[in-house]
């Protein structure tokens, strides 16, 4: 597994890092524990020893998890992020100092080791334009809580925001159908040696182009009020974009989705969502192993077909 280095943390990453929100439970519905487990090891075993994770995700049980498949593995990395409390009815963001240290003092407990990348997890600007936040994250650094803080985001105003707060790493959504918000961190995050990570490189799922239009989700999968049906329908049909880059050694859509992200020279790394070892093992298979993941004329041949359904503008 090829590595990236994070910005200015010090930190090195593999390219692809094993994301656990889909494994938890959470977000897309039940996974075995057995599967859990089977996917997190057999990521180990093929050199992916970068995890990311929330205290959040099953209530902090994932954390737990990781604490202990990890134990013996001097050298892996842990994201993980703080700032959603999930003791409240329902779960409410807190962002007060005392709380994110609680928050990440129970994290650093239940993962057993120094969190390597302390994350916010998805705070407003307004939550960042407190002083204590940062300050906050700041001292956990310092304390060796973690090595390095930062912001995930779900906007590039946001992400913005936290670079001025001296984040040192962002997280944030990056696929074929979602450029913008790297587009609007990149040239400052350049400038201040920030690093970048990306995730939903398969958006969700939906860039495999396995789903018919009329594609329903069951209760519990947050897919289900995630588009409009219109808005679903409109997406299925702008996959015509991204079809004709399967060609060559890209062999199937999900190979084009996932090299999409891994060619971006300005992510350190891609985090992936398998939700059995089957998927991880076909995301390693048809990821390609070194770059050009996407050659450079594939690239800017599907950022033409893009703008061309109305992605990018
Ligand atoms: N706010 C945040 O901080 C935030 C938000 C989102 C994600 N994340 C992190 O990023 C990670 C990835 O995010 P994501 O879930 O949005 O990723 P994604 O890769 O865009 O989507 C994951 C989904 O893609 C499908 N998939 C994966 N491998 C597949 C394969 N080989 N063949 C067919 N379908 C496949 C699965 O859908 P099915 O379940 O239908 O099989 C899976 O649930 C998360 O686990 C989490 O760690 C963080």
């Amino acid at each position: 597994m090829r590595r990236r280095t994070l910005g200015n943390t010090g930190i090195e990453l593999p390219e692809l890092v094993l994301g656990t929100w889909g494994l938890s439970g959470d977000g897309y519905g039940q996974v075995d524990e057995a599967d859990q487990e089977q996917v997190i090891t057999r990521a180990l075993g093929l050199g992916i020893d970068a995890f990311d994770t929330a205290d959040a995700y099953a209530k902090g049980k994932m954390e737990e998890r990781l604490g202990r498949l990890l134990a013996e593995r001097e050298g892996a990395v842990v994201i993980t992020k703080i700032g959603t409390d999930r003791a409240a009815t329902p779960p409410i963001k807190r962002f007060d100092a005392e709380y994110l240290r609680e928050a990440a003092l129970a994290s650093k407990a239940r993962l057993g080791r120094r969190i390597d990348v302390l994350l916010l997890h998805n705070p407003s600007t307004l939550a960042l334009d407190k002083p204590h936040v940062a300050q906050t994250m700041k001292d956990l650094c310092e304390e060796g809580v973690a090595r390095a803080w930062g912001v995930s985001i779900g906007d590039a105003a946001i992400g913005t925001r936290a670079m001025e707060q001296g984040a040192q790493v962002l997280e944030l959504a990056y696929n074929a159908f979602h450029p913008q918000d790297l587009a609007g961190v990149v040239t400052l995050a350049k400038e201040k040696q920030v690093g970048l990570i990306g995730r939903s490189a398969l958006a969700h799922g939906l860039l495999c182009g396995q789903w018919p239009s009329t594609k329903q989700f069951p209760q519990g999968d947050h897919r289900r009020d995630r588009w409009t049906l219109d808005d679903f329908k409109k997406r299925i049909s702008q996959l015509s974009a991204l079809r004709p880059s399967v060609r060559g050694d890209v062999t199937s859509l999900r190979a084009a989705a996932l090299r999409f992200a891994l060619s971006e020279p300005a992510l350190s790394a891609v985090v992936i969502g398998p939700r059995s070892a089957v998927q991880l093992d076909q995301l390693l298979r048809e990821a390609g192993k070194e770059p050009p993941y996407l050659e450079e004329d594939a690239r800017t041949a599907l950022k033409h077909r893009l703008v061309n359904v109305g992605i990018l503008p």
